[in-house]
């Protein structure tokens, strides 16, 4: 449902690489000031998205707009209003962090002051000051990020994309990003960001988008995505069998809909829907007042495998790599193999020249979310040169 009030707005669109599908025929908007997650395992057409709508790349087909601007058509325009964090690809590591945002503020066209005085501004929000004169090469993973980040919002975008802004980051540096996340949403940015965690959508996501395989499978707010799911369970098994039937029936009341019994006969499961937390303790209690001995007692919520497999009947594991030839092609793919060096010089040489969006953003190239790392050293990716 498209408003006045959407920032992007996405119809049909497509992308294909040669005979590689990654987009077939997608649509979604996200409204002003909102967060949309892409959610969808490795492979789903998650970057590509990101690169469609941020000029990077051109569509195959459909229509995709930011501020009712075409993408394909007013590139430029689009690149005034958006930044775009990927997975620190736009960081070049011989440079300190200082001289990156700089230079980034440079490329967005903004004065040499207005350029240094934003840098040292955004060292500061992001928890950079002491690191800002070292290299960037120097940096860890979760400074990274930040000092990417800071760089897509050298120019103050109105709206934002994010490509899986924590896949490979401690839990820590991940809770941080999140903070960071939260707080620029709070001052009204429109943001679109992907990731693979059901949990990280539906920590930052006002709505989400799950796509797979080039589709959209799924969307709605991540409550409802989890209710399509079951919801949380709170699982747990009886020490002795005989005490089964007492804990099942101290339990039934706590269930949406009758506690489920495993097949060996010991392990039950209280459906929670989204009130797992709370339904855990009232367990605890009702397990306790009924005298019942328990091992393994935990609350369990949905994960992206569980909604992939409801959904799918595939998990998201299975999605990333199966079609072997497909998917697992794809890591020498990025950078520049044929279908990327066939693409239109258009739009990647010129958001590079030209700033924002650009900068030297190459995402895929630094996407090896597979194998968990970060890839900070794909700062200067073939695809660009
Ligand atoms: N430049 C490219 N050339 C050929 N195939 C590509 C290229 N970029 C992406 N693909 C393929 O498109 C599909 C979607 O990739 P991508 O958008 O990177 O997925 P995600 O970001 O969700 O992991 C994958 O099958 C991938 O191999
Ligand atoms: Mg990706």
């Amino acid at each position: 449902m498209a408003t006045d009030a959407d920032v992007i707005e996405v119809r049909g669109l497509k992308k294909s690489f040669g005979p590689v599908q990654a987009l077939r025929g997608v649509d979604f908007s996200v409204p002003e000031g909102r967060v949309l997650g892409l959610l969808g395992p490795n492979g789903a057409g998650k970057t590509t998205a990101v690169r469609v709508l941020t000029t990077l790349l051109l569509p195959s087909g459909g229509r995709a707009t930011v501020c009712g601007y075409d993408v394909a058509r007013h590139p430029g325009a689009v690149r005034r209003l958006i930044g775009l964090a990927g997975q620190a690809t736009a960081i070049t590591p011989e440079l300190t962090g200082r001289e990156n945002l700089e230079i980034s503020g440079r490329l967005y066209h903004l004065g040499r002051s207005v350029a240094r005085r934003r840098a040292a501004e955004l060292l500061g929000r992001f928890d950079l000051v002491d690191a800002a004169d070292r290299q960037a090469k120097t940096y860890s993973g979760g400074m990274l990020r930040r000092l990417d980040l800071a760089a897509s919002l050298i120019g103050q975008p109105r709206v934002l994309f994010l490509d899986e802004p924590t896949t490979g980051l401690d839990p820590r540096s991940r809770l941080g990003m999140w903070a960071i996340i939260k707080d620029l949403v709070a001052q009204g940015t429109t943001l679109l960001l992907t990731t693979q965690y059901l949990d990280e959508a539906d920590e930052l996501a006002d709505e989400v988008v799950v796509v797979d395989r080039g589709q959209v499978i799924a969307a709605g707010s991540p409550d409802t995505l989890k209710d399509r799911v079951g919801g949380d369970v709170v699982e747990f098994t009886v020490t002795e069998r005989r005490q089964l039937e007492v804990a099942v029936s101290a339990v039934a009341p706590l269930s949406q809909g009758p506690p489920s019994v495993g097949s060996e006969g010991l392990r039950v499961q209280v459906h929670a829907a989204d009130r797992g937390s709370a339904v855990l303790v009232d367990v605890v209690r009702a397990l306790d007042a009924a005298q019942v001995a328990t091992t393994g007692l935990a609350l369990r919520r949905p994960s992206l495998d569980d909604v992939f497999l409801s959904l799918t009947g595939h998990g998201a594991e299975e999605a990333a790599s199966d079609g072997a030839g497909r998917r697992r092609s794809r890591p020498a793919r990025r950078g520049a193999g044929p279908a990327e060096a066939a693409e239109p010089a258009g739009p990647a040489g010129v958001a590079r020249a030209s700033g924002p969006a650009g900068a030297g953003t190459t995402v895929t190239s630094g996407t090896t979310a597979a194998s968990g790392t970060t890839a900070a050293s794909g700062t200067t990716g073939p695809e660009e040169g």
